[in-house]
């Protein structure tokens, strides 16, 4: 580790490398995360073509308090959904949250900057919410990840990309792993007012929100696929995502060991993803071996860390994230749209190391139809 620590990385990265653990090291106040607050929206198509519209954000009517009884089967239609062309979504980067950037470049101007051209976004970090929820859990979780940066006119993207371990695993996904991805879907489609289960699921469709946060020292600004909405709290404008819900499924809990996995898992994630665009409920679905949900029950967000009984702690969480991106910011120096800093925790990894790539073609993601026009008016 001595000589880890000696080896200076190009491009003057002023750390080798940032510790994960021991965790016990984020254990202070916590680092805070403002209250994140909705800039746009768009949807993609079945196409995943970008539209810029709200034409996929769906309804989701609640009329009941903590749980209720139905009876899903997430097997009807299953053979007539469209699945989710993972390869294809994974190719698309930042694309489609870049597009959505282009078109609303006016909303990046700040009260200096207004009636001038724009120079710069004024934020730190932009990235799509499911990169920080993967470095929120981080301190909990065992999962290697992979984290480009690249710096341009003074704000940082990040894109996530699939480490080796993560692609052999979808290549071979089983049977049964493809059925539970795809009653996660048929669970969506259910919940959605009007919806006919009897039909299939498209599952490319999206509909993202994009918010501007801050989180300490760091503002951000992430696009994030979200659920849908209660029409009952819904009314635009809106300034957050109050009125809005986040769909989950889950095994049935039966025996002890299901509450932990739940309470050290699944709430660890739900809370993660949820508190991130400041959705304020999960609706879950609990589903048997066969896949049929017999109960719905709410979960309050807020009331979630409390569930898990230190299992995770939100602090935590919050903090390896406020400093894993002071360590981003001292790694990334180089202003340059086509220069790439990988940062990277190997599976069960106690560091993330960072090296510079320089303008590697196979990770360079700023397509240049952004970089190009952003600024240009
Ligand atoms: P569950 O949430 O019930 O697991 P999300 O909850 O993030 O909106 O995702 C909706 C559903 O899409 C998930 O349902 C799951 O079935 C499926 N899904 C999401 N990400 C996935 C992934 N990386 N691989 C396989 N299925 C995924
Ligand atoms: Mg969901």
């Amino acid at each position: 580790m001595a000589s880890l620590k000696r080896k200076l990385n190009e491009e003057n990265c002023s750390l080798p490398y940032f510790e994960v653990h021991p965790r016990s090291k984020y254990n202070f106040s916590a680092a805070v995360l403002r209250r994140p607050m909705f800039i746009g929206d768009f949807s993609l198509n079945a196409k995943r073509q970008f539209c810029h519209d709200s034409r996929n954000l769906h309804y989701i009517s609640i009329k009941w308090q903590i749980f209720k009884k139905v009876n899903y089967d997430l097997n009807v239609a299953l053979d007539k959904a469209n699945r989710k062309l993972f390869e294809e979504t994974k190719n698309e980067k930042l694309d489609r949250l870049l597009e959505w950037i282009l078109l609303n470049s006016f909303k990046f101007h700040t009260r200096e900057s207004t009636g001038k051209p724009l120079k710069c976004l004024s934020t730190d970090f932009i990235c799509f919410r499911g990169l920080l929820t993967q470095l929120l859990c981080t301190p909990y979780e065992n999962e290697g990840w992979i984290v480009c940066a690249t710096k341009f006119r003074n704000t940082i993207y990040l894109c996530a990309y699939d480490t080796p371990e993560k692609q052999t695993d979808r290549e071979n996904e089983t049977e049964m792993q493809k059925r539970m991805s795809a009653w996660g879907y048929k669970f969506e489609h259910y919940m959605t007012d009007g919806c006919d289960p009897s039909e299939g699921v498209e599952e490319n469709e999206e509909y993202c929100c994009v918010v501007r946060s801050r989180l300490d020292n760091h503002s951000l600004v992430y696009g994030a696929e979200v659920d849908g909405a209660d029409p009952s709290l819904y009314k635009t404008p809106h300034a957050d995502l109050n009125a809005f819900i986040e769909l989950k499924t889950s095994k049935e809990l039966i025996r002890d060991a299901d509450h932990r996995t739940l309470h050290k898992f699944k709430l660890l994630k739900w809370w993660s993803q949820s508190k991130l665009v400041g959705i304020p409920r999960v609706v879950c679905g609990f589903r048997d071996k066969e896949g049929i949900v017999h109960t719905l029950k709410m979960f309050d967000v807020e009331e979630m860390p409390a569930m898990a009984q230190d299992h995770w702690k939100p602090n935590i969480m919050l903090n390896f994230v406020k400093t894993f991106l002071d360590y981003v910011k001292s790694c990334v120096q180089v202003d340059n749209p086509k220069a790439v800093y990988k940062f990277q925790r190997k599976h069960n990894g106690d560091v993330v190391s960072c090296t510079y790539l320089g303008h590697d073609h196979d990770w360079t993601f700023l397509p240049e139809w952004y970089f190009e026009k952003v600024f240009k008016g």
